[in-house]
């Protein structure tokens, strides 16, 4: 069958490398893509939030069964454009419907599932401008860290932590008062956990599931955990910290009890849930979910999986899902990204990779990149995921940081620390 995969990341480029393996892919689209997944596939210059264009390519090239890679048009109901549209609505989607994808594009629907289902997370209120006074006086009850966040997407910045109780109700104004468009006019405050994030994805048809091998990205710009967010510079599979035990607590209190209650409030989903995880003591809590798969965690998850990920998907919309066991692939693997200099901050695009040639024993993921000529040059923040796998984690992470000093282009960072916090 054809396949089309939505989206242009180093998840995407992945996704394309694991799909275009199975037996059962004819042509694979990637729209738009990047210059990696033009090795795998064809890219086509479609935005994955312009649902009528998707929907000519969809038709235009017989395609059999999409892929959506990022979070945008899931919470903008590309699902349920397909399934109302009846020249569309045959064609499986793997991504929740939009009611699935609040579980991610709202905290405050998420706060309230959980609470609802009994899933263990932090303790929290929402507020929004009218209930601005209670806000602040709710913060001066609270114990310092203060963690607020905007109750819709916000491009991986809305969440804040602060430790001041002034600094804290003066972004709790600002935030309701529009600091971050729409997506801030509800604010959720909640109680801080201290403990090590993880993160565990399970494939659902919104009554079964599959869990996939566990991971842990590595968010924070520089060594050692210090300075801004990004959108990850590396991942993990699997965690010495996550053992059977913990893993069946997961299951047990978290897995279970969310896609319960998407059963029981009857929200289709078929698709990837990913469950944020903090270990605290030996416990595991919901830091947040998101409907997608995470971006590097799939440059790891998925080189560990054995399955076709094309029967895997397609098991979703026949009621097959319970037979197909996640097989994992016993060694481990690690994912180093190389960003672009000045990244999460203001960064150059267009500056010509060389080396791609001289890299051994790793796969590469293309993130931010693009063809231009007879070259490849950088086209975003995160540039290229690098995966090595190993007996070991640091084996592994050895063999992809070798492999990033061999890639050149101008402004090239990397973190060579990952898995610090794990020996
Ligand atoms: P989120 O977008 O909800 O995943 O939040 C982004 C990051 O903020 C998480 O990965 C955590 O590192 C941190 N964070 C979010 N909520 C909490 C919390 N309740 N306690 C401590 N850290 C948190
Ligand atoms: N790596 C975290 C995310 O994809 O949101």
């Amino acid at each position: 069958m054809n396949i089309l995969i939505l989206g242009s990341g180093g998840r995407e480029h992945c996704m394309a490398w694991k799909m275009r393996q199975s037996p059962l892919c004819h042509e694979l689209y990637i729209a738009p893509g990047n210059a990696g997944t033009a090795l795998e596939g064809i890219n086509w210059a479609v935005d994955p939030n312009d649902f009528p264009a998707v929907k000519n390519l969809v038709l235009e090239k017989n395609i059999g069964l999409v892929l959506v890679g990022p979070e945008e048009p899931l919470v903008r109901g590309i699902e349920d454009f397909f399934q109302q549209d009846t020249e569309l609505q045959h064609i499986p989607v793997v991504g929740p419907s939009a009611e699935g994808a609040r579980l991610e594009g709202s905290k405050a629907f998420a706060k309230a599932f959980m609470q609802e289902f009994g899933i263990p997370t932090a303790g929290y209120r929402e507020f929004t401008a009218e209930t601005l006074e209670d806000g602040l006086a709710y913060l001066t009850t609270q114990q310092p860290p203060f963690v607020l966040k905007a109750d819709g997407l916000a491009a991986g910045k809305g969440v804040l932590i602060l430790d001041a109780v002034d600094e804290a109700q003066a972004e709790l104004r600002s935030m309701l008062g529009g600091k971050f468009g729409a997506a801030s006019s509800t604010v959720v405050i909640e109680q801080f956990l201290s403990g090590i994030e993880f993160s565990v994805f399970a494939l659902t048809d919104g009554h079964n599931y599959q869990i996939l091998p566990v991971a842990k990205d590595y968010k924070r710009i520089g060594e050692g955990d210090t300075g801004l967010n990004t959108g990850g510079m590396g991942a993990i599979s699997p965690l010495p910290f996550v053992d059977a035990d913990l893993m069946a607590k997961v299951e047990e209190r978290i897995i279970k009890p969310t896609i319960q209650g998407i059963a029981t409030r009857g929200i289709r989903y078929r698709g990837f849930v990913f469950f944020g995880l903090i270990k605290v003591g030996n416990d595991p809590l919901v830091i947040e979910y998101n409907c997608r798969m995470g971006d590097p965690e799939t440059e790891v998850v998925l080189p560990r999986t054995t399955n076709d990920l094309v029967a895997l998907s397609m098991s979703l919309f026949d009621g097959q899902l319970s037979h197909h066991a996640i097989q994992e692939d016993h060694r481990a693997a690690a994912t180093v990204v190389l960003v672009s200099g000045g990244y999460p901050g203001d960064y150059e695009k267009g500056q010509a990779i060389s080396g791609l040639d001289l890299v051994e024993g790793s796969l590469i993921f293309h993130a931010g990149s693009k063809q231009a000529g007879a070259g490849i040059v950088t086209n975003g923040g995160r540039v290229l995921a690098i995966t090595s796998y190993g007996a070991t984690f640091p084996e592994a992470l050895n063999t992809s940081n070798q492999n990033a000093t061999r890639i050149e282009y101008e402004g090239k960072y990397f973190r060579s620390d990952l898995g610090f916090d794990l020996k």
